[in-house]
């Protein structure tokens, strides 16, 4: 065994905090991917590495998994059954249970489990206290619906190989259930499209007693510690082939993983017949369309990683983890999408490798010869992974949606800009800031606190001396409807007089260590505990933390921000917990570990819905950790980038990859975290996280001084219009985040998901949609660019957004737009009406009750555009209750006019039953302009418009600009007079 006695734990814990705080405050260097496993240091990962390669690689393989035809029934949309696992050539087996259900949804659900230790009859190790089943309660932190049974699913066909189901929607998915060797060939319309095991990678590996093998026998001298060499030694003699050296116990770095349970991996691989593109598994650097990971050119030596980690400097084009990991892929090929999602919560590595060979009997049937094969391997827990048969990326977003939940309402005030750094230094630095982002013009709406505002690193406490008067801080804030939020993380610093630790360790609500007493380890604060937030009791604990009463100096304005919630140890193996301890009901960290981020983030949320009774309003917390789910609670960033235009780049695939995977509200750090961004770099990053659904500038705590007046002209003032040009967009984020809150829908969209037929899109991840704008931004990312080259996914009319110029272009072409420094490439595609406000502000609740301006971008056939605005309170729940209003507006340009009607296809009046304070207050929110862009050029000359509302007709003042120098004409409304909440039409004729 390891020496660990008091004294070296104490000395590697301090070690471990220095290096880590030395880090912190060294000059930007990559990573220590060192300090991270690779797969073949993760001991089930390179078993099962080795596995596939055996298995792929040996013409006589057959997977030793069948399924026992007499242990299956069918009822009520699900199949029951067991696999008996084959071990050797001894003719033993192993049971394990598996249900295939079949929902309404459409999806389909398969769950393996190990009957052994099901009913615990297996022996713990070490007397350990963990839990002897396989974790079963990731379902309880992330399925919310979609699961009910689809009573229609029939068994199509049955015989003794094999069973057939058809279900879904016109029972138009089928599963083909292979018995022996199991497999399971899901398809659409007849044709193939996931096979789970057909290459025959499956293995759970199933409890076993240790064999205590006699002690080598030592000279004298020799030394009886496990390390790292002596280990390779231990296992020359392991029997045939089955690498036992880390079934029992594991090294890393200077820690001991005790494997109470031995080993008890579950793989499994997952074909995508016919499909050449992968995307999903957030969160990884590199494209969005994911790469091999078996070697070649081009390809990672490495799988994926999904094991939530502080990874710290993270590199770039890489399948190593990092702090948030959503299990959910999806393959696309031409008009065709389809998904998998893992649902396990332990470490996992996913393998990619595409198939080009026509001979392979996967691909046969389908247009394309490429196949994705996939191996998913999770360190313990279920097998559980959902299958979702599209067919189009829509589908798939939106039945994820239906599992996993979507994204909550946000508060209105979450999608204005929030300036951040590590850290305002005291209450007047804070109040200094918000005069002086008034005195340039720079709209914001959140101003936050990082670690130093609290008395020595313990939260719900302020240091006295810089943060003297939180309260009165908040209110000049909330003078002009700003907010403040403090960062909250985890780790409660060990030291005495601190109420927080000592109630935390006296109700025993923190994590323990595998003794089964309090974890200790290393963070901020130096030596901490940690909060244990799957127990109800602590999170009830936790939410009495938050009372205003309780956290003295917050108030009404004040959110969440949480921090270091993978959760990050600094002293602990790959900087996070040891797999051994213990969380509530017992279950070792090691299953569970992913969803921690998740269920602290929860905590916080239920904390700020009852903060004081009678208060009911939408909380805010920004989460670094995720899983899937996470998108209920909060917004998430992509943690500790660099001020590197590398890493400007880097954040569009990484933004994109959360919409598509269900966290849309995502951004990454404005400016780079890590050093000092150029002037031009901060500038083009202001311009693009003016387009990232959470958009905040933060930097490290050594880096200089960048709030965005201090760069100088005529940076500061392009900056000015990125944030403006933010704001007066509100109104439509806030509509695509209700898109995204209805069904899962991403609020900024790749090519491949606005258009699934156009295989050149498929790869291209530097440019998007906003919402159902019509929107197309491509943000500059490299040095000393003046402009960039644009794919125009398909044969409609595009302006430019500022200009008016109709882009010269057609369908699959790129095009090069200029974009100096001042100038965000944005276009806007015929098609669509959009809202504006366009009157600047301090903050978006300045701009509440501000008149609307509309944007019809007309298509290119001069007939339909149509778009939607939903606003609400912005704030409260009650839009869950009606009080909201949605409309959808129609161009014809055929009828020449321009209507507005409810989206809902409510009736005039319906929508106001009961109407609230806030409905009440909109009714005299209008519509003061309507900018026609693409006008006819029947319009000139006209100088009026009619307008008809509510029963009444009236002119209003239309200008008309004609066509020039391949600028499009427009017409410019003034003055509408409509209410915005009012069925309403404009008439051109
Ligand atoms: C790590 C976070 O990623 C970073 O954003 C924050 O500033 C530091 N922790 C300090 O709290």
């Amino acid at each position: 065994m390891h020496v660990s006695g008091p004294l070296s734990s104490r000395w590697t814990a301090y070690l471990g905090l220095l290096s880590a705080l030395s880090a912190a405050f060294a000059p930007a260097v990559a990573v220590k991917e060192h300090d991270f496993k690779k797969c073949h240091q993760s001991g089930f990962c390179s078993r099962n590495r080795a596995f596939a390669d055996h298995a792929l690689t040996s013409s006589a393989w057959q997977s030793p998994y069948g399924i026992a035809p007499e242990s299956g029934s069918f009822k009520d949309g699900q199949y029951q059954a067991v696999i008996l696992k084959t071990i050797g050539d001894s003719g033993e087996t192993v049971r394990l249970p598996i249900t295939v259900s079949f929902h309404e949804s459409g999806t389909a659900r398969v769950t393996v489990d190990e009957e052994k230790r099901q009913k615990g009859e297996i022996e713990l190790r070490h007397d350990s206290k963990a839990r002897k089943e396989r974790y079963n309660e990731a379902e309880q932190w992330v399925i919310v619906g979609g699961t009910t049974l689809d009573k229609e699913a029939k068994v199509g066909f049955e015989d003794k190989t094999q069973l057939t189901v058809k279900y879904g929607p016109s029972s138009k998915f089928e599963a083909i259930i292979k018995f022996s060797p199991f497999s399971i060939d899901f398809k659409r319309d007849g044709s193939s499209q996931i096979k789970f095991n057909g290459q025959g990678l499956l293995n759970v590996e199933h409890w076993r007693p240790k064999i205590e093998k006699p002690e080598p026998e030592k000279t004298e001298g020799e030394s009886t510690e496990s390390t790292e060499e002596n280990k390779v030694e231990e296992t020359v003699e392991e029997p045939k082939g089955e690498d036992e050296s880390t079934w029992w116990d594991e090294n890393f770095g200077s820690n001991t993983d005790s494997k109470p349970r031995g080993p008890e991996s579950v793989a499994l691989d997952i074909s995508f017949v016919g499909y050449d593109h992968v995307f999903g598994i957030p969160s990884h650097t590199g494209p969005l369309s994911l790469k091999q990971t078996r070697g070649g050119e081009g390809n990672y030596e490495e799988p994926y990683r999904l094991y939530n980690s502080d990874v710290f400097e993270y590199i770039l084009d890489s399948p190593m983890t990092l702090y948030g990991v959503i299990p959910f892929m999806q393959a696309h090929r031409k008009d065709s999408s389809v998904g998998v999602f893992w649902l396990n919560a332990a470490e996992t590595w996913v393998d990619i490798t595409k198939n080009k060979d026509s001979k392979n009997p996967l691909s046969l049937g389908t247009k394309s010869k490429t196949s994705t094969h996939t191996h998913w391997i999770s360190e313990s827990g279920l097998l559980d992974v959902f299958v979702l048969l599209g067919p189009t990326p829509k589908d798939l977003t939106a039945k994820y949606g239906e599992l996993t939940g979507t994204t909550a309402m946000p508060q209105e005030f979450s999608l204005g800009y929030h300036q951040c750094r590590w850290n305002y230094v005291s209450d007047d630095d804070v109040k200094d800031v918000d005069r002086k982002m008034d005195k340039f013009k720079m709209p914001y709406d959140v101003i936050w606190l990082d670690i130093e505002y609290t008395s020595e690193k313990k939260y719900f406490t302020w240091d006295k001396h810089t943060f003297a008067d939180p309260i009165g801080m908040g209110k000049q804030l909330d003078r002009h409807g700003r907010k403040l939020v403090t960062i909250i993380d985890p780790h409660i610093k060990n030291v005495d007089n601190y109420p927080v630790v000592e109630e935390l360790k006296s109700k025993e609500l923190g994590v323990k260590n595998k003794e089964g007493s309090i974890f200790e380890g290393w963070c901020w604060p130096g030596s901490s505990h940690w909060v244990d937030a799957f127990s109800p009791a602590a999170r009830e604990w936790w939410a009495s933390l938050f009372k205003y009463d309780t956290f003295k100096g917050t108030m009404e304005n004040t959110f969440v921000w949480n921090d270091m919630n993978e959760p990050s140890v600094f002293n602990g193996p790959e900087t996070t917990m040891p797999k051994d301890n213990l969380h509530y009901g017992n279950w070792e960290h090691r299953d569970v570990h992913n969803l921690n981020g998740m269920t602290f983030q929860n905590a916080t949320y239920h904390a700020l819905t009852s903060r004081k009774a009678g208060e009911l309003r939408r909380p805010f917390v920004l989460t670094r950790s995720f899983f899937a789910g996470s998108q209920r609670v909060g917004a998430m960033w992509t943690g500790d980038n660099q001020a590197a235009w590398d890493h400007l780049q880097e954040s569009i695939p990484m933004v994109l990859s959360q919409g598509i995977t269900g966290f849309p509200f995502s951004g990454a750090d404005v400016g780079g975290f890590f050093g000092n961004p150029e002037k031009e770099l901060l500038t083009r990053w202001y311009q693009a996280g003016a387009f990232y659904p959470f958009f905040r500038a933060h930097a490290h705590i050594d880096s200089r001084r960048r709030e965005p007046y201090l760069i100088g002209e005529p940076y500061t003032n392009i900056i000015g219009a990125a944030l403006r040009l933010r704001y007066s967009l509100l109104p439509s984020w806030y509509t695509a985040f209700r898109q995204a809150h209805l069904d899962g829908t991403p609020i900024i969209k790749p090519m491949f998901y606005t258009h699934p037929s156009e295989e050149a899109g498929f790869a291209i991840d530097d440019q998007f949609f906003v919402g159902s704008t019509g929107l197309l931004v491509k943000p500059v990312t490299a040095k000393d660019k003046e402009s960039v080259d644009i794919w125009i996914p398909d044969a409609e009319v595009y302006y430019d957004y500022f200009s008016y110029d109709v882009i010269p272009t057609s369908k699959g072409k790129t095009v090069t737009l200029s974009a100096p420094l001042e100038k965000l490439p944005l276009l806007m595609r015929g098609g669509h009406v959009f809202a504006r406000r366009d009157i600047p502000r301090r903050s978006s609740a300045l701009m509440r009750w501000d008149d609307y301006t509309l944007v019809v971008a007309v298509a290119r056939d001069g007939r339909l555009a149509e778009g939607d605005l939903y606003v609400d309170d912005g704030d409260s729940f009650d839009f869950e209750r009606g009080q909201y209003i949605h409309r959808r507006f129609v161009f014809d340009g055929a009828a020449k006019s321009l209507a507005s009607v409810d989206a809902e296809g409510r009736a005039p009046g319906d929508a106001n039953e009961e109407e609230g304070a806030w409905m009440k207050k909109m009714r005299a929110v209008g519509v003061d302009r309507i900018v026609v862009v693409g006008a006819q050029a029947a319009w000139a000359g006209k100088k009026t418009v009619k307008v008809l509302s509510e029963g009444r007709t009236w002119e209003a003042k239309m200008e008309y600009t004609p066509a020039a120098q391949g600028r499009a004409a427009f017409a410019v409304v003034k003055k509408v007079g409509v209410r915005i909440g009012a069925d309403w039409t404009v008439d051109f004729a």
